[in-house]
């Protein structure tokens, strides 16, 4: 089975606010980006992967990247994620059978939870990781009200990798945009087909790099934040 994999990273970083996108951004010596990169590339069942990044970043990120094994190549992004994981999964060659997708801006993931996404997806056709919520979860008004106490035992944090079937997931694309609907993940554009999505364990390690209290303070100095 050929597993391909689609590193979205074609934000724009507004909430982080550091004028250069949070990919570039290094920790440890290596950016964001190589970093996220870099598991990919070392995992045991990746065949490939794609960077979906902004129109000016072709060359910086080709740059970062060209040498690295199983690097495919590069698409430009869109408006939105969605837009730009499509824009990614138009580049796969014919004979992927799996697809996984995955933020740029989480360059923590490990090489455990790559492995069990891709063996559930595998095994079921969809699967994402996730952790539960630790923190109570309520929706607000626009008054600034709270409206509803969600049940948190039946809340998870999605997170990425999410991998799929590759005709389920393109089937999936095609119909939400057919029917203008966008989504902030990919596995809800599957839960919209009927088609049922497996969890399997992420880590609490595997955040979402968003605003500038998600970097190491040591990357903070120096990057013209106000640490
Ligand atoms: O905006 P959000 O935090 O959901 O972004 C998650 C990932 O999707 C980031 O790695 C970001 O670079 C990517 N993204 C993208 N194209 C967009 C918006 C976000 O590739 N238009």
């Amino acid at each position: 089975k050929k597993v391909a994999v689609i590193i979205a990273a074609a934000g724009s970083g507004k909430r982080m606010g550091s004028g250069i996108p949070k990919q570039f951004l290094e920790i440890e010596g290596k950016s964001v980006l190589v970093k996220t990169a870099l598991a990919f590339s070392q995992n045991q069942y990746v065949d490939g992967f794609f960077v979906v990044t902004g129109k000016d970043f072709v060359e910086r990120t080709e740059e970062l990247l060209k040498s690295m094994d199983k690097f495919m190549g590069i698409a430009v992004g869109g408006a939105e994620r969605q837009d730009s994981v499509y824009k990614g999964l138009e580049m796969l060659p014919e004979d992927t059978d799996y697809v996984l997708v995955h933020d740029a801006a989480r360059p923590f993931i490990t090489q455990n939870v790559i492995d069990l996404v891709i063996e559930k997806s595998v095994e079921k056709g969809a699967a994402v990781a996730a952790v539960p919520v630790k923190d109570t979860i309520k929706t607000v008004d626009e008054q600034g009200v709270f409206t509803n106490t969600l049940p948190r035992d039946q809340l998870r944090c999605i997170q990425t990798p999410q991998g799929f079937q590759k005709e389920l997931l393109i089937k999936a694309y095609k119909k939400a945009f057919a029917e203008n609907y966008y989504g902030t993940d990919d596995a809800v554009l599957i839960e919209r087909t009927g088609f049922p999505v497996h969890l399997v364990d992420g880590d609490y390690s595997n955040i979402k790099i968003t605003t500038k209290e998600d970097m190491p303070m040591e990357c903070r100095i120096g990057t013209g934040y106000d640490v």
